[in-house]
């Protein structure tokens, strides 16, 4: 069964290159990414690894906590963040869950057997604070993930979360952003003091607040 947005991510406990996880516990009030690679030890997977790493500060600065997983074990993980550290200038800083019996796999639909009947697809899930999914989407394995569009999306999820506020095609932080149709003029004058541009009734948009 797959897992739709609006749904309570699935917990589960783990063992972790950081130790054992129970996800929920571990996600605590935290938003979190969780995302799958199919195989340790492969160079798309090596490069997406690097870079989660390098940016990782930038999913702290919005509380995001960022955990990796593929069908490989522990001690599999652990030789490869060698390999990862030498050849992309980062160490892995965040946990990387070992899931050789595909237990967490199979509770997030991470294997597509018309792709590829024992490896993970490239599976991400954003999950709110209050564990349920936000989004999810899935990558064929030869097609390295653009983090900086999870950035991107994580924005705009907390800009709607706290500032009731939606965000357009190709929006990028610092534009202007549409109030949500559900806030009515009444409620979005509270919000937005300073006005609103309404192109349509439905259609408001507004300078960017900050998230919180
Ligand atoms: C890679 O990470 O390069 C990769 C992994 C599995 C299949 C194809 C590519």
């Amino acid at each position: 069964m797959s897992i739709r947005l609006g749904d309570t991510a699935p917990d589960f406990t783990a063992q972790t290159t950081l130790g054992e996880v129970h996800f929920h516990d571990w996600l605590g009030t935290s938003w979190g990414v969780l995302f799958s690679h199919p195989k340790d030890f492969t160079p798309v997977c090596t490069t997406e690894l690097g870079y989660v790493a390098r940016i990782k500060p930038e999913f702290d600065r919005r509380n995001v906590k960022v955990i990796g997983l593929s069908v490989d074990s522990v001690e599999s993980h652990l030789k490869w963040e060698k390999d990862i550290e030498e050849t992309q200038g980062t160490a892995v800083n965040f946990p990387m869950i070992g899931d050789a019996d595909r237990t967490v796999a199979n509770l997030y639909d991470m294997i597509h057997p018309n792709a590829n009947d024992t490896l993970t697809v490239r599976s991400v899930f954003i999950i709110g604070p209050d564990k349920k999914v936000k989004l999810s989407l899935t990558y064929p394995a030869s097609t390295g993930r653009n983090f900086d569009e999870l950035l991107r999306v994580i924005d705009s999820l907390q800009l709607t979360a706290y500032q009731k506020v939606a965000t357009p095609a190709n929006w990028k932080n610092g534009e202007d952003v549409i109030i949500v149709p559900s806030l009515s003029n009444d409620d979005a004058k509270q919000l937005f003091p300073e006005g609103w541009d309404e192109k349509k009734p439905y259609l408001r948009l507004v300078k960017q607040p900050t998230a919180k």
